[in-house]
């Protein structure tokens, strides 16, 4: 894990943000990369990867670079306390400091789905998702499609 951390912070544009009281309570990193290794084999099906692609492509003023938020972690005791929101949002600016969207990965199960619903994230993959009050529902669509194994994924881009 020390060596996957370096290397990940060795990359040019990484970000690696650390919530330090009393150790490490959190952490969420990201770095520019391209969409189609970002998608890559998350989305099993070529038509849907390449509409995808294309999707995201035109959010990100054509260009192919995207900002991945790729791992996002608060310890079980530091949680419900405004850290992981903290943390998803510096990765979001990150990325607009380089003029690129950003992409999460999660479940709409995950307490993360709800977050970057709140923050105006696009989702542009899986069981659509959206904002009621107090929560969210699925409106029982589908964006493009959804992985055979694991149904609950769905993909995130944050403005740029
Ligand atoms: C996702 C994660 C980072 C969120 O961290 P956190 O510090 O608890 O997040 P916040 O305190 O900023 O809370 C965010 C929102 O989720 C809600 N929330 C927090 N814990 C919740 C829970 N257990 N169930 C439902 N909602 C919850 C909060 O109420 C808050 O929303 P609100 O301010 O609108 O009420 C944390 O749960 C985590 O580390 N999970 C395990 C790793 C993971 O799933 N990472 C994401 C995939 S890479």
């Amino acid at each position: 894990m020390i060596r996957h951390i370096d290397a990940i912070a060795s990359r040019r544009d990484a970000s690696l943000h650390i919530i330090k009281e009393d150790g490490i309570q959190g952490f969420g990193w990201g770095y520019p990369r391209d969409v189609a290794d970002f998608i890559g084999s998350s989305i099993p099906y070529k038509s849907q990867r390449r509409a995808i692609k294309e999707v995201l492509c035109a959010m990100n003023g054509g260009s192919n670079i995207a900002f991945g938020a790729e791992e996002v972690g608060v310890r079980p005791e530091f949680r419900g306390r405004g850290a992981g929101k903290f943390l998803i949002l510096k990765l979001v600016e990150d990325g607009q400091r380089q003029g690129r969207i950003s992409l999460v990965w999660t479940r709409w199960d995950a307490v993360l789905a709800p977050i970057c619903l709140n923050f105006g994230y696009t989702q542009v993959y899986g069981p659509e998702m959206c904002l009621r009050e107090g929560g969210f529902e699925l409106t029982g669509q589908i964006l493009v499609g959804t992985h055979p194994r694991m149904s609950e994924r769905v993909l995130f881009a944050a403005p740029r």
